[in-house]
């Protein structure tokens, strides 16, 4: 296996308190060994062992790619209409989500897949390395297990959503609709995924139904997670951890007993501000969260209606300035809490043994993601060892 010590790293993230400052285990005048498509040594640059390759940082910063765990990119159409009426004091309805489900059903399989891949070229561009994507805009058998067929060409992380909102074909009877998400869409859906999701709200579906289509997915080895009082509040939240769910999304409204259960449970609180900033709704309350010691993850949502953004820096800075969170947290949150919301340890961080996925700032500090709003900071972009950015 070739080698490669990336030296001359002005500020090191590796996520690992044991090899350097805090919980982002910082280490000034770094330097990275990589093998292969892993990570071999991360320490102070002037320890470095030799390898086949030398880079130059040329004093950047250096941190793990971004996991994005929360994203909707099998999707045709646009919703520009819809966003502008938003900005002018339209609110945000769950319903726009049909006007997607049309133009998708419409769309080939070459274009869907085309788009996917658009965005995640996109993403990769911004640092992100690992992305999670779902279906929920075919809201059919035939159009749901498509959507993850497509999804799975793409990434590893694919979450089955049919429980999206109610398919319109079947709006005047929910409970026909959720037979069909349990039963035979459940069956053609299960094979390419990993994870299920619901999007548990008003206009969309309730506790019960939340809890009977989670606990479907499970008895088919699908691992559960919650679009969770995102628009109110509501029983989300305390159902995914009721259910263990690897993450519970959006989190917006919540009470002190939807905080207290994330905080005795294990899932992890996934905050998507794109769709605050998209939708002009409060901010979640990071800080009231990890103030109760809750794991919390950054995510973008990246979809066509409420958050239109596939940039994880931009996530971070609207989490510095409106959610309450240090530069360090938020940075924490888009790569190990990511990880941890897909209950992945071999990305999110680089100490040795994890994968080579890492990115490079044009800027000497992880810091200046949120110092520096709006800016194209990430330079370079490595997965699995090899630059690809
Ligand atoms: O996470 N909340 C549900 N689903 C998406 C919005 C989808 C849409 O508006 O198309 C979300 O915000
Ligand atoms: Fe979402």
């Amino acid at each position: 296996m070739t080698t490669t010590v990336i030296t001359h790293i002005a500020g090191l993230v590796t996520n690992d308190p044991a090899l350097g400052e805090g919980p982002l285990g910082l280490i000034e005048d770094a330097a990275l060994v990589l093998d292969g498509e892993t990570v071999a040594w991360a320490g102070p640059a002037s320890r470095a062992p030799d390898a086949d390759h030398r880079v130059d940082a040329g004093g950047r910063a250096v941190l793990p790619g971004f996991v994005d765990s929360h994203s909707h990119l099998v999707f045709a159409g646009d919703r520009t209409a819809e966003f502008n009426a938003r900005m002018s004091g339209q609110p945000y309805k769950a319903g726009g989500i049909r006007t997607t489900v049309a133009a998708t059903r419409a769309a080939s399989d070459a274009e869907l897949s085309a788009n996917v891949a658009r965005h995640l070229r996109e993403a990769l561009r911004q640092g992100t390395t690992t992305f999670e994507t779902k279906s929920g805009y075919g809201l059919t058998v035939e159009d749901e297990a498509r959507a993850l067929r497509i999804a799975a060409e793409h990434t590893d992380e694919v979450t089955y959503l049919g429980a999206h909102i109610v398919a319109p074909e079947h709006a005047d009877d929910p409970a026909a609709y959720v037979d069909l998400v349990t039963g035979p869409m459940l069956d053609a859906c299960a094979p390419h995924a990993r994870w299920i999701d619901v999007f548990c709200e008003k206009g969309a579906f309730d506790g019960d139904q939340a809890r009977a289509i989670l606990t479907a997915g499970k008895a088919k080895g699908l691992l559960p997670r919650i679009h969770a009082n995102q628009l109110s509040y509501g029983p989300g939240v305390q159902l995914a951890v009721e259910l263990d769910a690897a993450s519970a999304d959006h989190c917006t409204h919540l009470t002190d007993a939807d905080v207290d259960a994330l905080a005795s449970g294990n899932t992890v609180a996934t905050l998507l501000p794109g769709a605050e900033f998209s939708t002009r709704a409060p901010w979640p309350d990071a800080r009231r969260l990890l103030d109760a010691g809750v794991t919390v993850a950054l995510s973008t949502d990246c979809n066509p209606g409420s958050s239109f953004t596939s940039s994880v820096p931009f996530c971070v800075a609207l989490a510095v300035r409106d959610m309450g969170m240090t530069p360090d947290e938020a940075v924490w949150s888009a790569t190990a809490g990511g990880a941890a919301a897909l209950r992945r340890t071999d990305v999110g961080r680089l100490a040795p043994g994890a994968r080579a996925d890492l990115t490079v700032l044009d800027a000497p500090s992880h810091v200046h993601l949120a110092y520096r709003p709006g800016v194209p900071l990430v330079t370079e972009v490595w997965r699995r060892g090899v630059r690809v950015v």
